[in-house]
């Protein structure tokens, strides 16, 4: 079998029904439980039509779930997790954790208030202390807010959809549209997790593979998905009647108003909604034109913006190692595998054929590997990403398509394999912070390691370098301890 049909073959073994879990070679592959093609919830906000449910576990997975996730919580507590290391840094004025207002003093509705703190959410970070206020205000405001990976954009954007909903009107008030059909269905697990006492408000997904029947009228109030099949909804299939909708919220907006994004399906949505609709664009990063062009689309919005030096989270240690061919950095990333013990990790590559071909030489070496990219059914991509989060695999391969968003707390090492460039191969600074910004989420330490494979890419890394003024050093045997401590 070639190497660049190996991912590929991935897709036929496990469409013919076969375990994910074939990548492994060092545990048994272990069935069912993790085939389902959207999120799991017992949550009261509701799910709708497409989000179906998870299959039936037999006993012996129940066991095994309940092992794994026994292992899941030591794994996480040996991370530097602990509930003071984030107390420490809420009080902090230089943290993006910092605040100084309780959720109270928000002024969040009382089963919301409920839901914030059965999510184990003490305080608010700066982003849901700073935002909130305005996009709770009257009459309702737009907002562009910028935030560093992992400060909790999520729950900013999701508690203000939950606020503006009137649950006694049972049609579309709040769309939220997400670069990525994971991404979607991530964000769609914080609206239930949220809105978990407040039963009332239901949710709907509008991604690839949620086909509902035609000529209906969806009842539910918040629709969370995809930017083509949200427009689709709006307009070919009319579930969706725009003129209705009180918030618009995108997530990671840069990417959905780039023109290398999604921005014709997003700028058309946008243009049926009615005047009055608040407009809400977060996103980590927003390169120069891109801020500009949102200013030019969002009416008078209120700004929340990083400076440049504050865009690097200090929690992330990032490290680069000198190569000169693919087949070094893959000698070089399985070293790394053998001096350090690594939680779990996310590796980046620039192609899906790279990923195949790394994922499977990984899994040659022993590594329980998972593989995601772009080409693959979307219910292997759901299956992989909760495999990933409930750590039966180790090392997540990977492509862009994982770059922004995923919140995966047990990800203590990201690798650039390739590092991030755009179409004319010149660095994507962007794309270089959403994906160091998989590890180090709220406050957690990160490190992420940089695989250069010669001088042009030793360029690229410096002008990355530069662009964020932040030093990048070279991993030397010497930092072995040091990033041992925050990788294991
Ligand atoms: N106030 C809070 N207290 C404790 N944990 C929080 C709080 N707010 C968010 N979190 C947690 O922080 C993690 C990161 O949040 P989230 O995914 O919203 O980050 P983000 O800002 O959207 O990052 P990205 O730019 O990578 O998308 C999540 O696991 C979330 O549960
Ligand atoms: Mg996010």
């Amino acid at each position: 079998m070639a190497t660049d049909s190996w991912a590929q073959a991935v897709d036929e073994q496990e469409a013919a029904a076969e375990s994910i879990g074939n990548l492994q070679i060092k545990e048994k592959p272990e069935e069912n439980g993790t085939t389902a093609n959207a999120p799991d919830s017992s949550s009261a906000v509701a799910k709708s039509q497409g989000a179906g449910e998870k299959k039936e576990t037999d006993e012996d997975d129940k066991d095994d779930k309940a092992a794994q996730s026994l292992l899941n919580k030591l794994i996480r507590s040996n991370l530097v997790n602990n509930p003071n290391q984030v107390e420490v840094l809420q009080k902090d004025p230089n943290s993006p954790l910092y605040s100084v207002k309780s959720f109270e003093e928000l002024r969040l509705k009382p089963q919301l208030l409920q839901g914030v703190y059965g999510m184990g959410f003490n305080r608010p970070s700066k982003i849901q202390e700073t935002a909130l206020p305005m996009m709770l205000a009257e009459p309702p405001q737009n907002l562009i807010a910028q935030s560093q990976s992992g400060t909790g954009k999520t729950a900013a954007f999701v508690l203000a959809m939950l606020s503006h909903v009137d649950p006694n009107y049972n049609y579309p008030q709040c769309l939220c549209v997400s670069p990525t059909y994971e991404l979607a269905l991530q964000t769609g697990k914080v609206i239930e997790q949220m809105g978990k006492h407040y039963p009332e408000v239901k949710l709907v997904y509008a991604i690839r593979g949620n086909k509902l029947q035609r000529g209906i009228k969806l009842q539910e109030q918040i629709v969370i998905g995809t930017p083509g099949t949200m427009l689709d909804w709006c307009t070919k299939l009319k579930f969706i009647d725009p003129k209705k909708i009180k918030v618009f919220v995108l997530d990671e907006a840069d990417v959905m108003i780039a023109t290398q994004g999604h921005q014709d399906q997003s700028i058309r949505i946008q243009r049926m909604l009615p005047k009055s609709c608040q407009m809400l664009l977060f996103s980590a990063t927003f390169e120069e034109t891109v801020w500009n062009f949102a200013q030019r689309i969002v009416p008078d919005p209120n700004i929340i913006k990083l400076k440049r030096e504050e865009e690097t989270l200090d929690n992330i240690k990032q490290y680069f190692v000198m190569c000169y061919s693919k087949e070094e950095k893959f000698q070089a990333l399985c070293n790394i595998y053998g001096a350090i013990t690594i939680a779990q990790a996310m590796i980046f590559c620039h192609t899906r054929k790279t990923a195949g071909w790394l994922a499977g030489e990984l899994s040659r070496e022993g590594h329980q590997v998972a593989l995601l990219s772009g080409e693959m059914q979307v219910e292997q991509r759901a299956a992989v990403i909760e495999r990933f989060r409930d750590g039966k695999e180790k090392v997540l391969v990977t492509t862009n398509v994982c770059a922004r968003g995923i919140d995966v707390e047990q990800v203590s090492v990201v690798i650039n394999f390739d590092l991030p460039v755009d179409k004319d191969g010149n660095p994507d600074k962007e794309t270089y912070l959403h994906r160091i910004g998989r590890t180090g989420r709220f406050g957690k330490r990160g490190l992420a390691i940089n695989m250069v494979d010669g001088q042009m890419s030793m360029n690229i890394l410096k002008r990355i370098q530069e662009h964020f003024n932040k030093n990048i050093e070279q991993l030397d045997t010497d930092d072995l301890d040091e990033i041992e401590k925050i990788a294991s």
